[in-house]
């Protein structure tokens, strides 16, 4: 097995007011495998850009060592630095260079020199789709674009490990998409294993080969998607929409009581009223969710049930187990805030 990057109980620590100490980053092992997207998935705070700032030779370990290649980053800092670009969590651009002049600058500062470094402006700025814009001012850029070229500046050299903190926090959906399809450009096209931290779930779900799950400074699980949500167990969600009229609380409570002896395999129900300061002039709709292990196939009888108790259904949405239901087993709380 080739490991690109493989951590060994890497810690940092802060003291707290109080003279405990606080472990940002608790004796992480972490193995990346080369040519994989892993997808470092928490939540605010959980120590992502602790770890990858550590992982770059930016920030100092409290103990413990990361190998980039085989390269110690604490022992040899320049050769495993060589192999990787950084796209941080903050963006660090100059504003009031152009798109190109900011590429060219990052190319000079990794040592590439005359022809190479334009044709690498040119493959890069192609790449994050921002040819057509190389000439503005950064300043007059969209967060969505400053990103794009954030993401470029990172990868001018070519790395064949690529860190990416939180790309898309903020952006509009279309350069999101963007960033996404580039990142899996990285990987298919460039060959490159890309580490990529992000809080959000669908995120890491899209675009992880494996993901780990991370949280006060520890990952609490780490694998494929299939794996994770297996290991935990958690059944489908079958969500209804309800219609307002003819539902009251009570209604629902015995409705539940018929869905719960007319279909096997229904460990749990949870009904959630109309919100009231939904305005306009259609009532919203109450939600009803319905815990089963096998939602396909409890969906007819479950929609026969609810339509026999006159319940109007509006829209019913089959999901099945995901990371954030691994997370909220793991946890007891939800990812998103
Ligand atoms: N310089 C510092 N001094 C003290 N505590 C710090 C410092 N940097 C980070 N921490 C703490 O370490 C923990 C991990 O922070 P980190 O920034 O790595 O989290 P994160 O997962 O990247 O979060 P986010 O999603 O908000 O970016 C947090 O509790 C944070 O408060
Ligand atoms: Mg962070």
């Amino acid at each position: 097995m080739d490991w690109m990057v493989q951590t060994r109980e890497l810690s940092k620590t802060y003291p707290r007011a109080d003279g405990s100490v606080e472990y940002a980053v608790n004796n992480l092992n972490l193995e990346i495998r080369q040519g994989e997207i892993f997808g470092l998935l928490g939540p605010n705070g959980a120590g992502k850009t602790t770890t990858i700032a550590m992982i770059s030779g930016l920030l100092r370990p409290t103990s413990g060592d990361a190998y980039i290649g085989g390269h110690s980053i604490t022992q040899q800092p320049l050769a495993a630095k060589r192999l990787i670009g950084y796209v941080p969590q903050e963006i660090a651009l100059y504003p009031e260079l152009s798109v190109r002049q900011n590429l060219r600058f990052f190319g000079q500062m990794y040592g590439l020199g005359g022809k190479e470094v334009d044709r690498r402006v040119d493959e890069v700025l192609a790449l994050i789709d921002m040819t057509g814009r190389q000439k503005e001012r950064v300043e007059t850029c969209s967060g969505g674009m400053k990103r794009r070229i954030n993401i470029g500046a990172g990868i001018l050299h070519r790395p064949p490990l690529i860190y990416m903190d939180e790309p898309t926090v903020g952006i509009d959906p279309q350069s999101r998409r963007r960033i996404l399809d580039t990142v899996k450009l990285l990987r298919d096209e460039h060959g490159a294993t890309v580490l990529y931290t992000t809080h959000l779930m669908e995120e890491a779900q899209e675009l992880s080969d494996r993901v780990g799950i991370m949280d006060h400074g520890e990952i609490i699980a780490l694998g494929t998607q299939a794996e994770l949500t297996q290991r935990v167990g958690e059944e489908d969600r079958l969500e209804f929409e309800i219609g307002a009229q003819g539902t009251t609380e009570a209604q629902m409570a015995q409705v539940q009581t018929r869905l719960q002896t007319a279909v096997a395999g229904i460990t749990h129900m949870v009904y959630t009223p109309p919100q009231a300061e939904n305005r306009g002039d259609q009532s919203p709709p109450g939600h009803l969710t319905v815990y089963t292990r096998h939602g396909y196939g409890a969906l007819p009888k479950v929609i026969q049930t609810l339509s026999e108790a006159g319940v109007q259904i509006q829209a019913v949405h089959v999901l099945e187990p995901d990371l954030e239901a691994v997370f909220l087993a793991l946890t007891g709380r939800a990812l998103r805030e």
